[in-house]
C-alpha cells in the first residue's frame, strides 16, 4: 500500500514543508508549523454540476464585463450595510466571534428573513442539532418552508446536496466543523479547514451563490485555523461586544465588495438580535452625567458619525509601577498620549493608575478620539467634570498640537442632532463646518487651550 504523504503546514500563512520547523521560514512564526496528511486524491463527482464553469483564458482590462455586482438582499439593513449594500452572488463570507456572541443567531435571523421572500436557503449545522436549531428557531420567529436545515458534518455530503438543491444562499455553522474525506486528519485541523473551505468556496463560485462560513476565533479573537482562510474568502465579518452585554457590533475585517469600515449595531433581547438603528442615543443612553472622567466624541464609523462616551479612572497606584488598563482603545495610543500630557502640560501621571474604556463595548479605532481619551484622564485625575453638553474630538501630536481629522462636518453634525451644544474640535477643522447652527464651535490647536477651555475656571 502507499504510504500517505506527509507534509508540514504553517497555521499562520499556509507555507508548506517537507520537515517539521520549529519557526516557519515564510513569515517568521514560531510554533506555527503543524502536520498533515496530504489529500491524496479528491473525490470524483466534487465538482458542482450545472454551474458556470467556463474558463476565460487571458483578457484586456477594457473588454471584461463591467457593472454592479448581483447582490441578495438580507431584509437587515444593518446586515446589509456592513456587506457593501447586500450578500454579493458568488461571495464568500467568513464570520468570526466568540462563543455565544451571536453569530448562529444573526445567520438563522438573516436566513429566514430571506426564506420569507420564498428563496431557498440550506443551513448546515455541524454543530448543534437539527432540533437546537429548530427551536431557535421558533424563539425567533423564523420558521419558513425554504429554510431547509441540514445536519451534516461531511463536506463531499453538502457539496452533494446543494448541487441537487441548488439553493439561493448556503450557511455553514461552522467551518471547523466540516471535515473532507479527502484529509485524513481531525475536523479542525489546518489542512481540514484549507480543504473544506475551498471546496465550499468552489461550489460558491460555480453556483453563483453566496456562502456564510462561521469560524470559531482563538482566545486572542483571531479566526481558529490558517490564516489563509481569511485570504480565501472575500469577506471577513467579526462579531464583537461583551456577552455580559447587550450589544453587539458588526465589523468588517475585510470586503472585496465594499468598505472595510462599515459596522453594524445590534442590541441583544430574548427574541433574537434587534438592529440598533440610533448608535449614538443608545451608547450614551447610561452616561453618568455630572461625573468626572467622562467624555462624549463623535467617532466615525464607516459611513457613520457615532456619538460615544470614554471613561477614565485615575487613582493613586498602590505599588512602585503605575498600571494602565484600557479597553476598546489601542493600549499604546493610550500610553503615547498620556506621555504627551505629561511633557506638555506638566501633569504628573508618574504615580497614577489609569484605566481607561469605551462605555458599550465600543472600540474606536480613530486618531480623532485622541483628545477625548485626554480629556477623560485630565478631568478624573483633577476631579473636575466636563460640561455635559460637550463633545470633544481630535487627533493629538507628539508636540501637543491638536491636528485635523476628517468628515468634522458630519461629526458636528451627529453631536447637533443629539442635543450637544458646544463642540471642541482641531483649529484647522473649523473651515469645514461653514453653515452649522446651533452649536457653539471653539478651534484649538494646542492641547494645553483645550484643556484650559474644558477646565478653566
Ligand atoms: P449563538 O447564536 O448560539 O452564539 P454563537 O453561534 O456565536 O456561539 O448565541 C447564543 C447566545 O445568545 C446565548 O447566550 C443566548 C443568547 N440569545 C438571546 O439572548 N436571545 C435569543 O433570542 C437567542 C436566540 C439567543
Ligand atoms: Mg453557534
Amino acid at each position: 500500500m502507499k504510504k500517505a504523504k506527509t507534509i508540514y503546514l504553517c497555521t499562520e500563512c499556509g507555507a508548506s514543508f517537507p520537515q517539521w520547523l520549529g519557526r516557519c521560514t515564510e513569515c517568521g512564526e514560531w510554533n506555527s508549523v503543524k502536520e498533515e496528511r496530504l489529500p491524496d486524491k479528491r473525490k470524483k463527482g466534487l465538482v458542482v454540476v450545472g454551474g458556470n464553469t467556463a474558463k476565460a483564458g487571458p483578457v484586456p482590462i477594457t473588454e471584461l464585463e463591467s457593472g454592479d455586482e448581483d447582490r441578495i438582499s438580507s431584509g437587515l439593513a444593518e446586515f446589509d450595510r456592513v456587506l457593501g449594500g447586500g450578500m454579493v452572488k458568488g461571495s464568500a463570507v467568513l464570520i468570526g466571534g466568540e462563543p455565544g456572541i451571536g453569530k448562529s443567531t444573526l445567520l438563522l435571523q438573516v436566513m429566514g428573513a430571506i426564506a420569507a421572500r420564498g428563496e431557498s436557503v440550506l443551513y448546515v449545522t455541524g454543530e448543534e442539532s437539527a432540533r437546537q436549531v429548530r427551536l431557535r428557531g421558533e424563539r425567533l420567529g423564523q420558521l419558513e418552508d425554504s429554510l431547509i436545515i441540514y445536519p451534516e458534518t461531511s463536506v463531499e455530503a453538502t457539496l452533494k446536496v446543494v448541487s441537487e438543491m441548488k439553493p439561493s444562499v448556503l450557511v455553514v455553522d461552522s467551518v471547523q466543523t466540516l471535515y473532507s474525506e479527502a484529509v485524513e486528519t481531525a475536523p479542525g485541523s489546518v489542512g481540514q479547514v484549507r480543504e473544506v473551505a475551498s471546496i465550499l468556496i468552489a461550489g460558491s463560485r460555480a453556483l453563483d451563490m453566496p456562502v456564510f462560513l462561521v469560524g470559531h476565533v482563538t482566545k486572542d479573537g483571531f479566526i481558529a485555523g490558517p490564516k489563509m482562510l481569511e485570504h480565501m474568502v472575500d469577506t471577513v465579518l467579526y462579531l464583537e461586544g461583551e456577552s455580559s452585554h447587550q450589544f453587539r457590533v458588526l465589523r468588517a475585517a475585510k470586503n472585496r465588495y465594499g468598505s472595510s469600515m462599515e459596522i453594524g449595531v445590534f442590541e441583544m433581547a430574548g427574541s433574537g438580535l434587534r438592529e440598533v438603528t440610533n448608535p449614538s442615543e443608545v451608547f450614551l443612553a447610561e452616561r453618568p452625567v455630572g461625573a468626572s472622567g467622562s467624555v462624549v466624541v463623535p467617532s466615525l464609523e464607516g459611513s457613520r458619525t457615532i456619538l460615544v462616551e470614554i471613561q477614565a479612572l485615575v487613582s493613586h497606584t498602590p505599588f512602585g509601577v503605575p498600571r494602565r488598563t484600557v479597553l476598546g482603545v489601542d493600549y499604546n495610543r493610550v500610553l503615547l498620549l498620556a506621555a504627551v500630557l505629561e511633557k506638555r502640560t506638566g501633569t504628573d501621571l508618574s504615580s497614577s493608575d489609569i484605566f481607561l474604556k469605551v462605555a458599550g463595548g465600543m472600540s474606536l479605532g480613530e486618531p480623532a478620539a485622541d483628545l477625548g481619551v485626554i480629556s477623560a484622564i485630565v478631568s478624573n485625575h483633577t476631579e473636575r467634570a466636563i460640561d455635559a453638553k460637550t463633545v470633544v474630538f481630535g487627533e493629538v501630536g507628539l508636540a501637543g498640537e491638536v491636528r485635523a481629522v476628517s468628515n468634522t462636518a458630519s461629526r458636528v453634525t451627529e453631536a447637533l442632532r443629539l442635543g450637544f451644544s458646544r463642540c471642541i474640535l482641531p483649529k484647522d477643522s473649523l473651515k469645514e463646518c461653514g453653515g452649522l447652527k446651533g452649536i457653539e464651535l471653539i478651534g484649538v490647536s494646542m492641547l494645553d487651550e483645550a484643556i484650559d477651555i474644558l477646565f478653566g475656571e
